[in-house]
């Protein structure tokens, strides 16, 4: 699988998937990351992992259109077929969608299809579940809504704050992202 990054932040679900290819446990090579925050750690890991980088910051270009032609361009100068969004933190658009129809998978902080969105983890903790957890799963047009592949259960615990409960849902994210991509491509 060649795979093309997508990721806003520190990039911790991007180390996971690295390493898994690194331990071959994932057949799989990052062909490269887009990131678009200049000063997301993202891009710090992925240097070390020598996976070529290319910045498009949003703020540059006039709409999300305009935004995601560009990011399909780059996917295909790098020859990716599998678009991985591990922490990207922008709607993405039918231009992004058609041109890797069914191949873009998102990892979301909660059991889909409960508290989609932005600050899901928050929400669930003010919903007062007491199990919440993580999903991999495809990309559609509508936010947070394509179907899943993949999902792990976390456990709300008394005295969890939005970081505790955030730290616990990354450990399964972790785990789970780099079989559910391996997943996806048995049923493209
Ligand atoms: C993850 O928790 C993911 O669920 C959400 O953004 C976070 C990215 O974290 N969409 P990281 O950058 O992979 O550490």
């Amino acid at each position: 699988l060649r795979l093309g990054v997508l990721a806003s932040g520190s990039g911790s679900n991007f180390a996971a998937i690295a390493q898994a290819i690194a331990d071959d446990t994932l057949n799989a090579q990052i062909q490269v990351l887009i990131y678009n925050n200049p000063d997301a750690k993202v891009a710090v890991r992925a240097e070390k992992w020598q996976i070529p980088t290319v910045l498009l910051n949003h703020r540059r270009f006039p709409h999300r259109e305009a935004l995601d032609r560009e990011i399909v361009q780059t996917l295909e100068t790098y020859e990716v077929d599998w678009v991985v969004m591990a922490g990207w933190m922008r709607v993405v658009t039918p231009i992004l969608l058609a041109a890797f129809p069914n191949q873009v998978l998102n990892i979301h902080p909660s059991l889909l299809p409960s508290f989609k969105g932005v600050r899901a983890v928050e929400q669930a903790l003010a919903a007062g579940v007491k199990i919440t957890g993580c999903t991999v799963h495809r990309v559609v047009p509508e936010v947070d809504s394509g179907a899943i592949l993949m999902q792990a259960a976390v456990p709300i615990l008394p005295g969890d704050t939005v970081a505790s409960l955030q730290a616990r849902i990354q450990v399964q994210e972790h785990r789970i992202f780099p079989p559910a991509i391996a997943l996806a491509a048995t049923m493209p």
